[in-house]
């Protein structure tokens, strides 16, 4: 009797853990219908951030790079990358014929906690000492020792620009807050900071890495227009038509066109499948009420998504034990760990066992539990990845290139001719996790239909954000 009662009761649990399951999967669900409207409202979104300051969501900022590099650039140039988990400086080497990036050096280094919470002081004289330490190990060769350093500055952050080297911070994102540095110009904070420490150099161009990965893609493949980030946060921007971007009349270009840096962390819409849990996190969240698109796939939240789930089960029944302090603790599971279970092969989902008791504290749970932790990292990462997707072939069709084009029933889709078209990507989550990546791709051919996705092709560009903000520093300093 008593143990028939208690299999029972623990019966009962795991319906109710099977039950928590069955909803985030409802609640996640992408099918190609729902992406389509995810692409109609992030086109529209587009438009509305495009027509008028503050229109939309998506603030559709305006980054005055309107001269892609094109492979003739040569010379010595260096680049400061800030905006993520890491901060890098580089020294690019051009040789001036396509694709002749001669030599590159990069020092790449942690951006300490405190630093992106403190003062703006503190963290500007971090990334000085760094940067001056890398100049000074240079070789004394007469060329980078006479001349001031030309710098391209790599700033991943909403920035209102004023021209290609300067503009206000609008806010922080990604954890960043530091208070006294909002509504300045960066780049007079920078200069000051390099200033102080002795260095002679010129920020010859302010740019987001979206920019800095379109520049580089642009300067391998001049197919490409448009450039991708996903990794701790989430970004795109594009090649935009000058007379397009309404909200700027008579915008002066020399191409006719200009790089727009779409902040599409921030797009929002009725149509994206936001959980219980969404809501948590974003209430919890240094930034509530913003970035909502970033925090469903972006690597800073994906983790934590995935933590709060287990959390629910915890406390709907005991198959993780007593609900442990790390399980309470927000983003104690960083996407990496997430991947890394998701990825799991082994027979006995040892990796899986090993992470749940290494970083969340639990007990060992069975080969079933074990299973149902993977089963919720896909489920979100899925959810991410197609997301992901939709925001894509919104600019393509924001661009004309998701093969819609042509006048309504007088073509079939077959006849319209598709230009080759590049998105250029780059981000962790997108490089380093393979399910992330393949159902991204899923999504991408559903969406299009398999006759136009094979015109549009992602490539991957590395150290975009910091190499293209040196190419630019070329581009514009000559
Ligand atoms: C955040 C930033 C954005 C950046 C992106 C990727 O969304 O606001 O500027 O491009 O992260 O790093």
């Amino acid at each position: 009797g008593v143990a028939v009662g208690r299999r029972v009761r623990s019966k009962k649990k795991w319906n109710r853990v099977v039950g928590v399951l069955r909803e985030l999967e409802e609640a996640c669900e992408t099918p190609v219908g729902r992406l389509k409207q995810v692409v109609d409202a992030m086109a529209v979104e587009m438009h509305a951030g495009l027509a008028s300051e503050g229109g939309s969501k998506l603030k559709m900022l305006l980054t005055f790079v309107d001269q892609l590099p094109t492979g003739s650039e040569i010379g010595t140039y260096y680049a400061l990358d800030l905006g993520g988990t890491n901060f890098r400086v580089l020294r690019v080497q051009l040789g001036g014929r396509r694709s002749s990036i001669l030599s590159q050096d990069v020092e790449l280094q942690p951006v300490p906690q405190h630093l992106m919470t403190n003062s703006s002081e503190d963290l500007l004289d971090f990334i000085s000492s760094t940067l001056k330490e890398f100049v000074e190990k240079e070789q004394n060769d007469s060329e980078t020792s006479i001349r001031t350093r030309e710098l391209g500055f790599t700033f991943s952050f909403p920035v209102k620009q004023l021209s290609i080297r300067s503009g206000i911070l609008i806010k922080w994102t990604k954890g960043f807050a530091i208070e006294d540095m909002v509504g300045r110009e960066v780049v007079e904070c920078l200069e000051a900071a390099l200033n102080k420490k002795g260095l002679n150099m010129r920020v010859a161009v302010l740019v987001n890495d979206t920019v800095g990965t379109l520049a580089l893609g642009h300067y391998h493949d001049c197919d490409t227009v448009a450039a991708v980030i996903i990794g701790t946060g989430t970004n795109a921007c594009y090649l935009e038509r000058a007379d397009a971007i309404i909200k700027c009349q008579g915008l002066l270009t020399t191409s006719g066109c200009m790089v727009v840096n779409m902040e599409w962390g921030n797009f929002w819409s009725s149509h994206l499948p936001r959980t219980s849990y969404d809501i948590d996190l974003d209430v919890e969240s240094p930034n509530p009420n913003d970035q909502g698109f970033e925090k469903m796939i972006s690597g800073m939240y994906l983790g934590d998504i995935v933590r709060r789930v287990i959390l629910r089960m915890a406390q709907e029944s005991d198959i993780f034990g007593p609900v442990s302090s790390r399980l309470s603790t927000p983003f104690i599971l960083q996407t990496p760990l997430m991947s890394a279970m998701h990825e799991d092969d082994s027979p006995d989902l040892n990796e899986v066992a090993r992470i749940l008791t290494e970083t969340l504290e639990l007990p060992e749970v069975s080969l079933k539990v074990r299973k149902l932790v993977v089963r919720v990292c896909d489920v979100v990462t899925r959810r991410a990845a197609r997301l992901a997707a939709a925001g894509i072939v919104g600019i393509l069709k924001k661009i004309g290139r998701d093969g819609s084009g042509g006048i309504a029933g007088t073509r079939s889709r077959s006849d319209i001719k598709m230009k080759r078209t590049v998105v250029a990507i780059e981000g962790g989550l997108y490089t380093s996790y393979t399910v992330f990546r393949e159902y991204l791709h899923e999504a991408l051919n559903e969406i299009l239909g398999e006759e136009v996705a094979q015109h549009v092709s992602l490539k991957v560009t590395e150290d975009g954000s910091g190499i293209g903000a040196a190419l630019l520093a070329a581009t514009y300093s000559s």
